[in-house]
């Protein structure tokens, strides 16, 4: 089977919603083009299950690989681990060299839980904030994975998680009753969190949010968050599941300079190996002795050993230095192909470890399309946003660039020409998270 008819069928007739991480999904980025399934990858480079090569100048398994595909220093960690036995009724002893080693790196923290995803373990750290305040309502910014007490904001208004970092997630299926227990406030918003506080505050367990994301938080907003919260008796939470590593080793918050009561690393933790964790004060996670947490699989040996393996690498190399650089590099080449060929984009300027650009014309959608298909075409997965990776070099970004340029080209020729549309050679993305068949 081909890689589309493979596709196809696992969406049309076995895997209800096609794929297990909507970001993956390939009706996101071209429609019955793109590639959804692959064979091998290393570094920036993968191969697809027809044999094709692409380099990957998207979102690098949506930031699961700062060190870029099958790091050789990671694999052989891993594969010795596998070697000796990955699994066995006893523990790993990893797990605790991985949770002496975290609070090393966060000195504030004092206790740690491991789970293996990003959501599984904010839901993790919600339930500890919960069991240790006898509490149970949340304040949440931001998006933190699929479980019930975060989709719980989109009971009975619609609106809540509009502005996240993906609106329109649908609760279906999340008890009604959990209505009330979870209140949203956006990125940067004073007010809006202000609001929670007085309205919520003495029934509230935690406050749980990214301490940035693609931008700094104002002036004095992680303080004036952390200081609220613990006036009324909350926890304070942060998720650096994305973000944690990329801009500063340890996550953003140390380089913010404001600690939280507990906070919560996943996927860049272990580049590619499942491997999340909490890490938080005595205090905060005292519900945790308490609390039935408990799963089979958080007590294999590959995550923890993949963990230590990345932070060892991590530490020895300024990945956040390397990002930041080549981060800007991509911005100001793209921005120099848009200057040239007048063509209506913009790079975002925000954070440069995630850069990118959108276009700003009426027929975005279609130039997005032709943009992502003809970069297939020479063997690129691209989309607006690189989330940089150590694997993304000065040296790969130069024929990057050059192939933007000639797709940039066109496709300024096929506006001028008035035929995007006819050069279309399958439908536009789907956005939002709707029913695929
Ligand atoms: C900030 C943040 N938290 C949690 C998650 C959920 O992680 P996972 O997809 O591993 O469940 C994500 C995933 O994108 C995220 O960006």
């Amino acid at each position: 089977m081909n890689v589309q008819d493979r596709y196809r069928h696992a969406r049309d007739h076995r895997i209800p919603g096609g794929v297990h991480l909507r970001s993956k999904l390939p009706e996101a980025f071209a429609p019955g083009q793109w590639p959804a399934y692959f064979q091998r990858a290393n570094g920036i480079n993968i191969w697809d299950t027809d044999g094709n090569h692409f380099e990957d100048w998207v979102s690098t398994g949506i930031g699961a690989t700062l060190l870029g595909y099958r790091d050789p220093d990671v694999t052989a960690a891993v594969t010795a681990c596998i070697s000796d036995g990955s699994f066995s009724f006893l523990n790993a002893p990893e797990e605790v060299d991985l949770a002496d080693r975290l609070c090393e790196i966060h000195p504030w923290a004092e206790n740690v839980r491991f789970a293996r995803g990003g959501g599984e373990i904010a839901a993790i750290a919600v339930r500890i904030a919960r069991a240790t305040t006898d509490r149970s309502k949340v304040a949440v910014s931001g998006y933190h994975g699929w479980h019930d007490w975060y989709l719980a904001a989109n009971l009975g208004d619609d609106d809540a998680l509009r502005g996240h970092l993906m609106p329109n997630l649908n609760p279906l299926g999340v008890p009604r009753e959990l209505r009330g227990t979870a209140a949203t406030f956006t990125h940067n918003n004073r007010e809006a969190f202000d609001n929670i506080i007085a309205e919520h505050g003495d029934e509230l367990a935690c406050v749980i949010m990214e301490p940035c994301r693609y931008v700094d938080p104002d002036p004095g907003y992680l303080d004036h968050i952390r200081s609220e919260a613990h006036r009324v008796g909350a926890l304070l939470i942060f998720d650096e599941v994305t973000a944690g590593w990329r801009r500063h080793f340890g996550g953003s918050h140390l380089r913010l300079g404001v600690n939280p009561d507990m906070a919560i690393f996943a996927k860049s933790l272990s580049n590619g190996h499942p491997c999340a964790a909490v890490i938080g004060t005595r205090e905060a996670m005292d519900g945790a002795h308490e609390s039935f947490i408990s799963s089979t699989y958080w007590t294999e040996r590959t995550g923890p050993v993949a963990a230590l393996a990345t932070l060892k690498k991590m530490e020895h190399l300024d990945v956040p230095a390397h990002a930041d650089r080549v981060g800007r590099a991509i911005e100001a080449g793209l921005q120099k192909h848009f200057d040239a060929l007048s063509l209506p984009a913009r790079v975002f300027g925000e954070y440069p470890c995630f850069a990118g650009f959108q276009f700003e014309h009426p027929q975005a959608d279609e130039m997005r399309l032709f943009f992502i298909q003809e970069m297939l075409k020479r063997g690129y997965l691209a989309g607006p946003r690189v989330y940089v990776t150590l694997a993304h070099t000065e040296e790969n970004l130069g024929p990057y660039l050059d192939a933007t340029g000639a797709v940039f080209a066109d496709l300024a020729g096929a506006l001028a020409k008035g035929d995007l549309a006819e050069r279309l050679e399958g439908p536009t993305a789907v956005s939002g998270f709707g029913r695929l068949v």
